[in-house]
């Protein structure tokens, strides 16, 4: 989730702008930045890593003269975060400079194309094709709209671009699929940017530009068209009563709010992992004499779920572990042949890291799964791959945990191929599913937040929440305990719930909340019996179950509906109500949601 922003200003200079604006976005990436102006006849180009303040220190980008610019704030996917890397990143002509949030998902194939007819790459990124791309289609035509829209159509991915040309300086060529993008339009000013908080405060006239449509901005205003057939469509600006604060949360009251209602587009995004990497991952987890999954709190969850997705699909054995127990339980076992995937949001939580240290100085292999490029783990890895989730600010892993298992459920599959354990027709339908996945979370977002909302109300007295589940529906029962014990400090427990027999089961008693996890799998039948029990010791029963499934809805004294979705994905699903119920109860309590107390977001003491 990088941050982009262009402007045209009557009078007066861009790149002052630009760098404010810049800062206003710095929370949606902040590895490396830069802007790039036009100036007679010239585009001037400053960028490199670091903190936006710390680059403007160096570099004095907000010195660029030029009455047009763009500028970008980086969260890098594709290549590591340098100066190379960071945007704006020109054609080579260095007559179009281009800026762009997404990720583009055919760059390979593209750039191999364009490698042959001797475009020269300098960077890594996936940008830098749509650079070139547009360079080519405007040595055809001479003009930059034509150009933009006939490589666009040539792209698949998401994005939201600004791209400039010393071929047309009154201009800032705009476009969006999936990723944010919208126009502010002000006195003697215009404006584009990821979000409202980059303008704000010059403006709070904004269009908002919608997926496949391309936009001409100058400064009489802004043309949109659809870029399927350059239809013009016409929209009304609306003015917005935003704080900053406001603009940066997307209109939502909290960060963790915003986040949990991300997920449609975060899943998509972590659906497009690099290929390559996939494959080379799962070439070492399949070479392993012993595999063991390390993470802490929601990543351990992730690495757990991983472990039944790997057998259940890839028949393949792992040993999830938590970081911090890994070196005292599996230490000695360590050896050349142990392979360990880590999975860390952040990349740096030292329990991890420490394990990871350990194993490789026994010459075990350690590949990562990650959201930050740059990250010690990354570079600490033989072989990683990227989840794309954007940064997380609220502390509560929402969105990275169901992007990390959305990556992870794609290993399995590959895993699975390659070791030749599943046919052709499970592939193609595991793969409708994975396909399916962010309309299924978007409409679960929709459906459940009325139905927890009350929920909250009923368990924000409760003194201990109980959470059961039975395979996949027990790995979320945890993460559904981490969730609410971190944000409303309510203690909890989860438990498998064929667990809970073996003496848990002592603390229940009458109206003691129990909350259980019931999938529509192979584990319901018995997970039915264990509601029972608890029924019959007088516990008040909540079930997040499947949609339509009344069998077990009559049981609950709360039911919680679902959408249908493949056994192997649930946790993705199953956890949304968990998150909101989580956020909810925050608030029922008055506890900021955002920031629980003791707890940071990236955990790098031992
Ligand atoms: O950055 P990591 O994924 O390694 O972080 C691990 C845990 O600290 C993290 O998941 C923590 O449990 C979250 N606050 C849970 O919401």
């Amino acid at each position: 989730m990088c941050g982009i922003f262009g402007c045209i200003v009557g009078d007066g200079r861009a790149a002052p702008i630009l760098v404010r604006g810049l800062k206003m976005l710095e929370y949606r990436g902040y590895d490396s930045a830069g802007i790039a102006t036009i100036d007679g006849g010239k585009i001037l180009v400053k960028k490199d890593v670091g903190k936006i303040d710390e680059i403007e220190e160096r570099l004095l980008m907000s010195e660029l003269p030029g009455k047009i610019g763009i500028a970008h704030t980086r969260w890098a996917t594709h290549g590591a975060p340098n100066a190379v890397n960071a945007h704006p990143h020109l054609d080579m002509h260095s007559r179009i400079a281009v800026v762009h949030n997404g990720i583009i998902e055919n760059y390979l194939e593209l750039k191999r194309e364009l490698m042959e007819l001797r475009y020269n790459f300098v960077s890594k990124t996936d940008t830098e094709v749509v650079a070139h791309l547009i360079s080519h289609s405007f040595s055809k035509h001479g003009d930059l709209l034509a150009a933009t829209v006939e490589a666009l159509r040539r792209v698949r991915g998401s994005y939201s671009l600004a791209i400039i040309s010393t071929a047309s300086p009154d201009r800032i060529i705009l476009a969006r699929r999936e990723s944010p993008l919208i126009v502010g339009l002000g006195d003697g000013a215009v404006f584009a940017a990821s979000d409202v908080s980059a303008f704000l405060e010059r403006t709070n006239r904004v269009v908002y530009l919608e997926d496949g449509e391309v936009g001409v901005l100058t400064l009489n205003g802004l043309t949109i068209y659809k870029l399927d057939n350059m239809e013009g469509v016409s929209r009304k600006p609306v003015t917005l009563n935003w704080s900053i604060e406001a603009a940066h949360k997307a209109g939502f009251p909290h960060f963790t709010l915003k986040e949990i209602y991300d997920q449609p587009l975060t899943v998509r995004e972590a659906l497009r992992i690099q290929e390559q990497y996939a494959d080379l991952i799962v070439e070492f987890l399949d070479r392993g004499r012993e595999v063991f999954l390390l993470g802490a709190g929601t990543s351990y969850h992730a690495c757990l779920a991983a472990s039944y997705m790997f057998s259940k699909l890839a028949r393949l054995v792992t040993y999830p572990v938590v970081a911090s127990e890994f070196v005292e339980n599996f230490g000695n076992a360590v050896g050349i042949d142990t392979v360990i995937l880590a999975v860390s949001q952040s990349g740096e939580t030292i329990d991890t890291l420490n394990a990871l240290e350990y194993a490789r100085l026994r010459a075990a292999t350690v590949l990562g799964l990650t959201n930050v490029v740059g990250s010690t783990l990354t570079r600490i890895s033989r072989a990683y791959i990227l989840q794309n989730t954007g940064p997380e600010i609220g502390v509560a892993a929402t969105k990275t945990f169901t992007a990390q298992l959305t990556v992870l459920a794609q290993l399995a599959l590959r895993l699975a191929r390659k070791r030749g354990k599943v046919s052709q027709s499970e592939i193609d339908r595991f793969k409708d599913d994975l396909h399916n996945l962010p309309q299924l979370v978007s409409e679960t977002i929709k459906s459940v937040e009325p139905e927890v909302k009350s929920l909250s109300d009923v368990l924000s007295q409760a003194k201990v929440l109980v959470f059961l589940g039975r395979g996949l529906g027990y790995v979320t029962s945890l993460e559904a305990r981490l969730k609410v014990m971190e944000l409303s400090y309510i203690p909890s427990i989860a438990l498998p719930a064929g667990e809970s027999k073996h003496g848990p089961i002592s603390i229940v008693e009458e109206d003691r909340n129990v909350v259980f996890t019931i999938p529509r799998d192979e584990t319901r039948k018995l997970a039915i019996n264990n509601v029972m029990e608890m029924k019959a010791r007088g516990a008040k029963v909540t079930i997040v179950g499947e949609d339509g499934d009344s069998e077990v809805a009559e049981l609950a004294d709360h039911f919680v509906g679902v959408p249908k979705v493949n056994y192997l994905l649930s946790p993705i699903v199953y956890v949304i109500p968990y998150q909101l119920l989580a956020y909810y109860l925050a608030l029922r309590r008055g506890l900021d949601p955002d920031k629980p107390r003791n707890l940071a977001k990236s955990v790098t003491v031992l």
